[in-house]
């Protein structure tokens, strides 16, 4: 492994020493000792005390744990394929694109590439060949990543089972998949972060890294323009390709106990407002109930620290047929599980009541559930959690219900119409 880019690829080293040698056997046979010294294990005679294997293994523990905060398996495991081996397919606006191969085999992974090579993708979005990246490599956020961290999520991946399976070409519209469109892409909307070279260790400025950089929140929970490039706010955004609304992660005000509240939801999947469910309840699982507790605390320290939202406007009452068609709707189907109060049942249920999932500005969340149901992560503190099942309504009993639902209890969100449900499916 070669863990300082600025030795040169030991291959070609090792390469020209021999043609070196080559050469010179034929006058002398002076240098036989540099060859030994490259050849048997790879290593350039520079390379620093990486070749410690106890060094080694902390390195490759560090990188274990950064690509759980990032998440690198979520998109570079295919469901059924080899762990980091890629092949998952993410739509986006613009077509598909397929993840990469992670692993280090020599022909189809990254067993070829140097440190240096490994930063210049997570840090500048471009291959070794110098190809750019589609950014749905979330690199717009890795670029956040200090050199040290990507040195340690290096050693890991190259520390893995090399799997050998070629990458799939894209299948993006053209021109969106063009070297020339994506160019133009970086060239508009994307530099490359003056990041650190070493991670901040503690403090908010930890979170600010975290939240920023690996755990790269914003490429779903911060608005996007339209170049698609995500705003460095984190005031909400629709998630690209898929029809869910991740909301604002700016604090509201008269929330006193947030912190707590954040930490519980990333850590156990739910707090005492509710659960979290679609994309979020897969970050949960595969990455932030696996945060060290005292990155999860920086990070939602973090959020708090931002700029308050502003409160939302309180809705008119919608039509009382509406409400009450709603009403009817939700006592048949909903409050055998919630209750007809809308307090749900500790450890089974999420309130509905004062839940903020249920009175955010956009319903597209809402209607994604009761179509399809929900699954709330399996975490330590809720190891079999309950699913809730579809709820097969039409478009104009989904309106009645999420009506019901945002303008009961005190809620004062704005109605749903069919065509809203029509628009969010
Ligand atoms: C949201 C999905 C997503 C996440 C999370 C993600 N990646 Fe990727 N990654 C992609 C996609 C898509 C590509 C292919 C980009 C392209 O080819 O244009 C890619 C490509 C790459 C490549 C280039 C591979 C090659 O063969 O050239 C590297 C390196 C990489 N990712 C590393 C990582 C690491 C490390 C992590 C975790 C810290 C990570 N990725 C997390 C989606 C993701
Ligand atoms: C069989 C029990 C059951 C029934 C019936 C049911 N739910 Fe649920 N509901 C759940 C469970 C369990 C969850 C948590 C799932 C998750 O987190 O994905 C949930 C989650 C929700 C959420 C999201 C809460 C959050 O914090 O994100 C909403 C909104 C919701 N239900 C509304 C409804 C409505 C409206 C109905 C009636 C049409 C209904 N539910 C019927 C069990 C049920
Ligand atoms: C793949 C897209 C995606 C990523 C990445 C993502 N989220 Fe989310 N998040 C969502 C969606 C969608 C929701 C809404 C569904 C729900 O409430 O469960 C959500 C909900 C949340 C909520 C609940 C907000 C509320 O008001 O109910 C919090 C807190 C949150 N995310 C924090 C984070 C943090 C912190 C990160 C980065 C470590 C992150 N999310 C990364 C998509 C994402």
């Amino acid at each position: 492994m070669n863990l300082r880019g600025t030795t040169p690829p030991t291959r070609q080293r090792a390469a020209s020493s021999w043609v070196v040698c080559l050469a010179a056997a034929l006058l002398t046979a002076a240098c036989g000792n540099e060859v030994s010294i490259d050849a048997p294990n790879g290593r350039a005679p520079s390379a620093p005390a990486f070749a410690d294997s106890a060094v080694d293994a902390d390195l490759v523990a560090r990188g274990a744990y950064l690509a759980t905060v990032g998440n690198c398996a979520g998109c570079h495991t295919a469901p059924g394929g080899a762990a980091m081996a890629g092949g998952l397919r993410i739509e986006t606006p613009y077509g598909a694109v397929y993840t990469g191969n992670l692993t280090p085999d020599l022909q189809t992974g990254l067993g070829g590439w140097t440190a240096d090579d490994f930063h210049r993708a997570m840090h500048d979005g471009r291959a070794p060949d110098g190809r750019r990246y589609a950014p749905a490599f979330p690199y717009p956020s890795f670029t956040h990543v200090a050199r040290a961290d990507n040195d340690a999520l290096f050693a890991y991946l190259q520390s893995l089972p090399p799997v050998q399976q070629a990458n799939r070409p894209h299948e993006l519209r053209f021109p969106y998949g063009t070297q020339v469109a994506l160019a133009v892409w970086q060239w508009i909307t994307f530099t490359p972060a003056d990041a650190p070279t070493v991670a901040p260790s503690a403090g908010v400025a930890r979170g600010a890294y975290l939240v920023r950089g690996l755990g790269h929140c914003g490429e779903c929970h911060a608005p996007r323009d339209h170049w698609s490039a995500a705003a460095s706010d984190l005031s909400g955004g629709e998630m690209p390709g898929a029809r869910w609304y991740a909301p604002s992660l700016h604090p509201t005000l008269g929330s006193a106990d947030a912190l707590a509240q954040t930490v519980a939801l990333l850590r156990d999947g739910r707090n005492s407002h509710g659960t979290v469910t679609g994309p979020m309840a897969t970050v949960v699982l595969k990455s932030t109930q696996h945060w060290r507790a005292a990155d999860l605390e920086q990070a939602a320290r973090y959020l708090q620290s931002l700029p308050p939202a502003p409160p939302a406007a309180e809705a008119a009452p919608a039509a009382a047929t509406l409400l009450a068609a709603g009403a009817r709707l939700y006592a048949d189907r909903c409050a055998d599980c919630h209750g007809n109060d809308g307090a749900g049942v500790p450890d089974a249920y999420p309130a509905l009541a004062g839940n903020p999932s249920v009175t955010q500005p956009s319903v597209r969340n809402l209607v994604q559930l009761l179509r399809h149901g929900g699954f709330a992560p399996t975490t330590a503190a809720q190891p079999r959690p309950f699913g809730m099942p579809p709820a097969d309504l039409s478009p104009d009993q989904t309106a009645a219900v999420l009506t019901h639902l945002r303008q009961a209890w005190g809620h004062r969100a704005t109605a749903v119409s069919a065509l809203d449900v029509l628009k969010a499916n």
